[in-house]
């Protein structure tokens, strides 16, 4: 399935490199180039997992991209035509305060270790930019190493992961004469309602949310069914009480990263006591994740981990006794192509800002400097009825905010509040009109998009 039309762009560097969109006969040489960048050491056999992961993707049967959608660099001057450069361009949809965005998402980026600073990756992300544009995404994310992708215009601007860790020895035994009120078993097509309306459950506090499609459970649920071996699918599993109802679901890797085993969600339909159900879960992962493949260098289960975001109420079932450990999200970098455009999108949500506040019914105007452009916000009555771009005249300098455009993002995405931004960049500034209307337009608000 290809989910977006290719875009007929092209580019020949004029040494026999191309820039151009993927075909499906593409698929081994890219998945060749990822298994090779992403090795541990350069001793190491090619990255199976990842091999295995781009040739699902470009498979046509996955549901967040199609054979069209990697955008590569080939050496045409060498034999085989090795894929040199190359980022993939995934098709979400994520939400923000409920309004639907489109998203589109660069991921497995790699280049050829013979290839780097040449600036390919560069001219990857310009072509997959323009797809982006082309489809109308509001926004583009990635889940990238550090720094790197900030020159292509992304910022970090959302919490990503955060995790806490249980050892494997701490999981605490069943007591003699109990038996377990709780147990995992492989999820089907039938457990769809029940996955849904439980990974749902934490929409409400989170501003930004991922609109995972019913395609990416059910394609997740029948891969690991193949028998083809190919890894690259995530394991999804129903919490089933002591009568056998489904009572919530968790999901892992196909294979343990290592000698852990990390749970990438889990949650439960309301009412579960969730420290009735935490030792019985752990005993079950302990002894699940003990049978599951570790990757190439065979380590012996010594934690699980659950990553669940900067915040989740199994954190707290825990508790301190059972968790060794717990780290702090990183962040999603995030790039907003248009930024009046992503504003009149979430107009609904503004105006419901203001309501109830000193500023409810506001008429005027907000005007933001980004220092290279400003942006101006006009209220009627409560009502955004216009967002414009315009540029400053000469000696006019009067904005009700600046910005460098980076942190704007922060703010916009509840990352981080005007206040703690201030005190970060010099360059934030904001008049009492535009503080008062910044505080209430852009709250902090806590966000755990799970990348699909
Ligand atoms: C990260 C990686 C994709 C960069 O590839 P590359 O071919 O060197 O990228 P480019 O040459 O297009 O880089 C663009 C610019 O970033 C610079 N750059 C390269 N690596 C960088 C890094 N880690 N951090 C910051 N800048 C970096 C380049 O020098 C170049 O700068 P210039 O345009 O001023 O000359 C490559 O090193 C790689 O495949 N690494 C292993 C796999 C990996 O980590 N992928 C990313 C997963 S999110």
């Amino acid at each position: 399935m290809t989910l977006s039309s290719p875009s007929k762009s092209s580019y020949e560097f004029g040494n026999g490199l191309v820039l151009r969109w993927s075909t499906a006969a593409d698929a081994p040489r890219i998945a060749n180039l990822v298994g090779k960048a992403f090795r541990e050491k350069e001793t190491d056999p090619l990255h199976q997992g990842l091999y295995d992961t781009v040739i699902r993707l470009m498979s046509g049967s996955h549901p967040a991209m199609g054979p069209n959608d990697y955008a590569l660099v080939e050496d045409t001057s060498k034999e085989g035509k090795p894929v040199v450069a190359c980022s993939c361009y995934l098709k979400e949809t994520w939400s923000y305060d409920g309004i639907k965005i489109p998203v589109g998402r660069p991921e497995i980026v790699a280049s050829d270790p013979e290839y780097r600073n040449q600036g390919l990756v560069r001219r990857v992300f310009e072509l997959l930019h323009e797809r982006s544009a082309a489809n109308q995404d509001l926004l583009q994310a990635i889940t990238g190493i550090p720094n790197f992708y900030r020159q292509f215009g992304y910022e970090y601007a959302l919490d990503l992961g955060g995790k806490c860790l249980v050892s494997a020895h701490a999981v605490p035994e069943l007591k003699e004469g109990e038996s377990e009120p709780y147990s995992l078993r492989e999820a089907t097509e039938d457990d769809l309602p029940l996955i849904e309306s439980c990974y749902s459950r934490r929409k409400p506090q989170s501003l930004v949310w991922c609109e995972v499609p019913a395609a990416f459970w059910r394609y997740h649920i029948n891969a690991e069914k193949e028998q083809s071996g190919r890894r690259g699918y995530f394991r999804i599993r129903i919490i089933a009480d002591a009568a056998g109802k489904g009572q919530g679901f968790l999901m892992v890797p196909g294979n343990r990263w290592g000698s852990e085993l990390p749970v990438l969600l889990l949650d439960v339909q309301p009412g579960v006591p969730l420290s009735v159900l935490m030792p019985s879960l752990l005993r079950a992962l302990k002894t699940w994740g003990e049978q599951l493949p570790s990757g190439i260098r065979q380590h012996p289960l010594k934690e699980i981990t659950f990553h669940l975001g900067g915040q989740h109420p199994v954190y707290d079932a825990l508790g301190k006794d059972l968790i060794s450990k717990q780290e702090q999200p990183y962040a999603w970098y995030i790039r907003v192509p248009d930024l009046p455009a992503f504003l009149k999108k979430i107009t609904p949500v503004l105006e419901q800002r203001l309501i109830g506040t000193a500023m409810e019914n506001y008429s005027g105007e907000l005007k933001l400097n980004f220092y290279r452009g400003c942006i101006r916000l006009v209220f009627k009555e409560g009502h955004l009825a216009n967002i414009e771009k315009f540029r400053l005249k000469p000696f006019e300098n009067e904005t009700d905010g600046a910005f460098p455009y980076g942190a704007f993002l922060k703010l916009l995405f509840g990352y981080r509040g005007l206040d703690e931004l201030r005190r970060m960049f010099p360059d934030v500034l904001a008049n009492s009109k535009g503080e008062a209307l910044l505080k209430i337009l852009f709250p902090t608000r806590y966000s755990f998009p799970f990348g699909s």
